[in-house]
């Protein structure tokens, strides 16, 4: 598109610029303009034909939702498209009408066998306030939890040595979890003591936060960003003060990690939030990384404002070793691990991915900045270009 804006401003500033000038360059400047004319319209017909086939090879990445329901659906009478779904289970049949509760919340984890009893401990606590959860079975067991008296309402998805977000793209549409005023896309070794979700849920409604997550206890065993550690004397902050270190953080800081900032292990969002992040997620980037930087982009509005972390209701990163394999202790790579649940041999490989796919995601969003001569950065308000925070993720 850009080529084609170009040639066709270039060419608006030749018809009214030069081509009735002087009559004796007339036969050249006609000539001129018949040939400027044939590269705009074989420009116009190549974009035009590349953009087709572009369609048909990706027909829901190049076109617009609305594009796509409009020309796809107009078969349909309106009345009858439902264009959006949810994860609850439905009897097959029922007499009394179930009166469906009007709140909805959703629990998502990625869970292995082995961290069966935190993962049941954690969505004890989500039960009484009637979250609905979906559980990714990264190690393919799924038969070992029927035990548990929650787990025939919960959905349970079954995909081997995948990560959460590879989970996320692919079983959180939009169109699917529209229903939930929340989403907690949760690690699966996080201590609850000290964490209400109805409580949570009221902070953030009260407090306009539409990304947020629980503070961490300051004991947690991995601490990556200062901003996620619990303030006792809160009940929610937004940014950290840091002076150390290679990041400083002060009221001046405008992004991330110093505020409008969220950790990757247990993230919350608001519907409108998540429509936003689900998009942001890059398909074929499964490890996530960098993406947390840039959640901000999806609060809504004022990422110092509406992403927080609430003090007050608060999680403990365990990082619970599963049983038995003793060689883990030793050298789990815990940034790794919490981005991708699976306890490989292969950490190095891992890293080195999400390493890579740290400088694609990167790449991505700078040339999609690039290209989008609309797009404007809602938080680029200061001009003074300021020192670039180098971070890793
Ligand atoms: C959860 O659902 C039950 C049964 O529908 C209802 O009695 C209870 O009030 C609900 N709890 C919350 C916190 O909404
Ligand atoms: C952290 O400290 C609190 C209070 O001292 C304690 O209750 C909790 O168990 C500790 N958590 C960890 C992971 O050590
Ligand atoms: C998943 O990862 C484990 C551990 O690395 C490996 O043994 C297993 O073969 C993998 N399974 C699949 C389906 O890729």
């Amino acid at each position: 598109m850009t080529s084609l804006r170009s040639w066709k401003s270039r060419n608006a500033f030749f018809d009214g610029g030069k081509c009735g000038l002087k009559m004796r360059q007339l036969p050249f400047m006609g000539m001129l303009c018949i040939v400027m004319l044939f590269i705009v319209y074989r420009t116009t017909t190549y974009q035009h034909r590349h953009t087709e086939m572009e369609a048909k090879l990706h027909p829901f990445d190049s076109l617009k939702e609305s594009a796509l329901a409009s020309g796809l659906l107009s078969s349909l009478p309106e009345g009858i498209i439902r264009a959006s779904s949810d994860l609850e289970p439905k009897p097959l049949w029922s007499r009394s009408k179930v009166r469906a509760p009007s709140h909805h919340n959703l629990l998502a984890m990625p869970v292995g066998i082995k961290q069966k009893n935190n993962v049941d401990a954690l969505v004890q606590k989500f039960l009484p306030e009637n979250f609905t959860v979906i559980l990714f079975h990264y190690d393919g067991h799924v038969d070992g939890w029927w035990d548990l008296e929650w787990s025939n309402k919960a959905i349970h998805i079954a995909v081997k040595n995948q990560t959460k977000w590879w989970y996320a793209k692919r079983f959180l549409h939009p169109a699917v979890v529209s229903i939930y005023d929340y989403v907690f896309l949760w690690d699966e070794d996080l201590g609850v003591k000290h964490f209400d979700p109805g409580r949570y849920l009221r902070i953030v409604r009260d407090e306009g936060l539409e990304i947020s997550q629980p503070a961490l206890d300051p004991n947690s065993t991995e601490i990556h960003h200062r901003i996620t550690v619990r303030s006792r004397t809160k009940k929610v902050h937004r940014r950290v003060y840091e002076n150390r270190g290679s990041t400083k953080c002060s009221d001046v800081s405008e992004g991330p990690p110093c505020t409008g900032f969220v950790e990757g292990m247990a993230p919350v969002f608001s519907r409108a939030a998540w429509y936003c992040a689900w998009h942001l997620i890059q398909n074929d980037l499964v490890h996530g990384w960098g993406m947390d930087m840039k959640l901000g982009y999806c609060a809504q509005g004022d990422r110092t404002k509406k992403v927080g972390v609430v003090d007050s209701e608060y999680i403990v990163h365990q990082a619970i070793q599963t049983l038995g394999t003793a060689k883990k202790n030793s050298n789990t790579d815990e940034s790794i691990k919490r981005h991708s649940p699976i306890i490989v041999d292969s950490r190095m490989e891992i890293r080195r991915q999400s390493t890579w796919e740290l400088e694609v995601f990167k790449k991505r969003w700078n040339e999609a900045v690039k290209e989008d001569k609309g797009w404007v950065d809602p938080f680029k308000r200061n001009p003074i270009r300021r020192k670039r925070r180098r971070h890793r993720h």
